[in-house]
């Protein structure tokens, strides 16, 4: 039987790079599901389609695939009727496309079957915001990764002053504490901590500590279910 950890949490806490290491570690698959929801976002901003417009979105729903797959080096790819869609989800547009469009029932029932499957047929550590509460609520780790508002609004910050961004602060700080409120209080499938899940703050942890942190939970709960 396949080995599935459900990672969630909050924009920011870094799941995404703290799980790809982990999961290279432990040789499992690392599987980003927002970028499913990414794609089909891309989707609808190409069609003019609005999210607001459940008969458009289900009409595109009909027409569309999406499907991952995975490089010889183990990185996901995303396909969207079969093209690689993989760097054009990473915008800013595409993210707020993403973020309504994933607020939508029947978005999120299209990708049920998808992660589910890549959950039967591989060991995984799935990276999400309803992962343990909605996925895979059967998944043999459920992991809560948070970190202060305000740790992750600092290290958005500092990534898009480095890479020559000219942001305040406070704005930084905004947009993290809109985006957990919207992500938490939407009606399907809100972010919330999954029953029987280890929640682990990386406030006061740097990137190192945090993958060891998540290594070793993974480690210690597998092997009381085996
Ligand atoms: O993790 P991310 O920022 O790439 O996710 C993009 C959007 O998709 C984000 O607004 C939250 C949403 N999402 C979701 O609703 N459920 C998931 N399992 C993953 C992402």
């Amino acid at each position: 039987m396949s080995i599935a950890i459900a990672l969630d949490g909050p924009a920011g806490a870094g799941k995404s790079t703290i799980a790809r290491r982990a999961a290279k570690a432990l040789d499992f698959i690392y599987v980003d599901t927002g970028a499913l929801y990414r794609a089909i976002g891309l989707a609808a901003s190409r069609r003019g389609v609005s999210p607001e417009q459940t008969d458009d979105v289900n009409k595109m729903l009909s027409e569309i695939t999406v499907d991952l797959s995975f490089n010889e080096k183990g990185e996901q790819i995303v396909l969207l009727n079969g093209e690689d869609v993989s760097g054009l989800i990473r915008t800013p547009e595409a993210s707020m496309m993403a973020s309504a469009i994933s607020a939508v029932p029947e978005v999120r029932a299209f990708l049920l079957d998808l992660q589910r499957n890549m959950a039967k047929t591989h060991n995984v550590i799935m990276d999400g915001r309803d992962i343990g509460t909605v996925v895979l609520p059967d998944a043999q780790v459920k992991i809560f990764l948070t970190a202060s508002p305000e740790a992750r609004a600092q290290r958005r910050y500092k990534e898009l002053i480095e890479k020559g961004t000219d942001v305040k602060y406070e704005d930084v700080l905004n947009d993290v504490v809109t985006r957990d409120y919207n992500d938490s209080h939407r009606a399907t499938a809100p972010l919330k901590p999954a029953e029987g899940c280890v929640m682990v703050d990386t406030t006061e942890l740097d990137f190192e500590q945090s993958v060891e942190k998540i290594i070793s939970v993974i480690k210690e709960n597998i092997n009381g279910t085996e």
